[in-house]
């Protein structure tokens, strides 16, 4: 998808989109005298008041559009990134529902940075067109794709900084339909798949270790978390490289369990079929990198996949098994369905066996995190302070949120097991905080970060700028940390 810039607009348009401040009568750059003089008479008949209120359109007789919706911004003091993309997202997705497929937007920047706002507006506009319906055929399948956006502008910055939006948005959709692919089409083979035909797209190198390469390389605890499906695993690795050979690299994680049973553990039936979605943190890393592949920093990237599928089976894992680890650590299973860590072990030390000095890692990772956080924010732990402030701040920047959870030894204390080095649970108390206590075993004494995603990755409900089901969320941020140590 493209967004221009325009000093007016012109054509055929489906619909103008106008964001207007409750407490600020001046109007977005740009506009007609008629818009102008419509979207006024709704601000005095008390019309888009409030914030994310969108139920204010007219069909305006020789406007130059042939529908006007005014959308509330909130109060101009409140202003956020956060609430900027939801407010374009909202617009764009309630518009696109009705049909729309050309839309022009004049929206307001208030006092924040102009370039930061309009490309969360460019990112809110892409996220908001994402549709999950891949799957249903006849009926319910429209074409609602798009065709022409236009912003009010005529500062080539603020041209910049959509086109920078839609990198981000677009890349994030990409991931989100790989974490939305349900378990039959989306397993380790067909991931390692995908992000090959992503990096030779945009130009990345691309490594996928199968069975025997795993076998060979001492790959043994991503090895037992896959030994009970039919589907075998893969370590996929995606490589940029935008600083000199010998540069050390920045090591990015996630979580590839393409469905997640539970294993001998099994899970509830109820919500079991949500699973499908636990190799979102692989997912999200895999559009960074599609995303830093574009925007070309310079810095070297690496982009760790370990990939599985989590089942039950006379193969499979047992609870009570001692399993070992690329690192050379040994692991009491105590639960088969703490395999996120497991397979994250293997990610995490094969990351700084290629060279990673920094490394964060995304999870699908604890119930407990949902528990914690709900689906706010997601968890962040780390064992250099610098390092996660750093994170925090970018969050921030960004218009997106994390809280960061302790990492006390007690947790550590926790996990310690009596027949091996470590154990893969220590019971429910503080139960994402053991988790990621467990990782920090596979991370060297290298500044880290732990992103638990499990409360955000996936949305229950649908809202009105974004779909039901894979967010997205968070990936933003995790860009901008790396463009941050360029
Ligand atoms: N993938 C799940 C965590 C999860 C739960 C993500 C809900 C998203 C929503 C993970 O593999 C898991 O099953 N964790 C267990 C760990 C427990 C056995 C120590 C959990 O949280 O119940
Ligand atoms: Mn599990
Ligand atoms: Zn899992």
């Amino acid at each position: 998808m493209r967004i221009r810039i325009d000093s007016k607009v012109s054509g055929d348009f489906d619909a103008l989109v106008v964001g207007i401040f409750s407490d600020d009568i001046n109007l977005p750059e740009l506009l007609d005298d008629k818009t102008k003089e419509l979207v006024n008479k709704f601000r005095e008949l008390g019309s888009a008041a409030k914030p994310l209120d969108s139920d204010n359109s007219i069909y305006p007789e020789g406007g130059p559009a042939n529908r006007l919706l005014v959308i509330g911004a909130g109060k101009k003091t409140d202003f956020k990134l956060s609430f900027a993309r939801n407010l374009a997202g909202t617009a764009a997705r309630q518009l696109r529902k009705k049909g729309a497929k050309k839309i022009a937007f004049a929206l307001p920047f208030g006092e924040l940075d102009a370039a930061a706002v309009a490309q969360v507006y460019a990112e809110g506009i892409v996220l908001s067109t994402f549709d999950p319906g891949t799957y249903r055929t006849g009926e319910g399948k429209e074409e609602k794709i798009l065709e022409d956006v236009v912003f009010l502008s005529d500062q080539k910055v603020i041209k910049d900084a959509l086109e920078r939006g839609v990198v981000f948005g677009e890349a994030a959709n990409f991931s989100r339909s790989l974490a939305h692919e349900p378990g039959n089409n989306m397993y380790p083979e067909l991931l390692a798949e995908e992000a090959r035909k992503m990096a030779e797209t945009y130009g990345l190198e691309f490594d996928a270790l199968d069975k025997k390469r795993l076998e060979e390389g001492g790959f043994k605890a991503i090895l037992a978390v896959g030994q009970g499906s039919a589907h075998e695993p893969r370590m996929i690795v995606l490589k940029y490289k935008g600083a000199g050979e010998n540069e050390p690299y920045f090591g990015l994680v996630g979580k590839g369990i393409t469905f997640d049973s539970g294993g001998i553990s099994i899970k509830p039936a109820d919500g079991m079929g949500d699973m499908k979605m636990d190799m979102s943190g692989g997912a999200w890393v895999i559009g960074a990198m599609r995303i830093l592949a574009q925007l070309k920093p310079k810095i070297n990237v690496l982009g760790i996949v370990p990939a599985a599928e989590n089942m039950p089976s006379s193969n499979a894992y047992r609870p009570g098994d001692v399993i070992g680890s690329l690192e050379g650590k040994t692991i009491e299973v105590i639960n088969t369905d703490a395999e996120g860590r497991i397979v994250l072990a293997d990610g995490l030390t094969y990351a700084r066996q290629l060279g990673a000095t920094k490394l964060v890692d995304l999870a699908t990772l604890t119930g407990a995190m949902v528990i914690a956080l709900g689906y706010a924010a997601p968890g962040i732990f780390g064992t250099n302070d610098e390092f996660s402030r750093k994170f925090l701040d970018t969050t921030e920047k960004a218009g997106e949120k994390a809280w960061q959870l302790p990492l006390f030894p007690e947790y550590s204390e926790q996990i310690k097991s009596s027949i091996a080095d470590i154990m893969n649970t220590g019971g429910r108390a503080g139960g994402s905080c053991t988790a990621a206590a467990f990782l920090k075993e596979f991370t060297g004494d290298l500044p880290w970060i732990h992103i638990d995603i499990a409360g955000i990755a996936y949305t229950e409900g649908e809202k009105p700028y974004l779909a039901k089901g894979s967010s997205g969320y968070i990936i933003r941020s995790l860009v901008d940390f790396v463009l941050a140590h360029a």
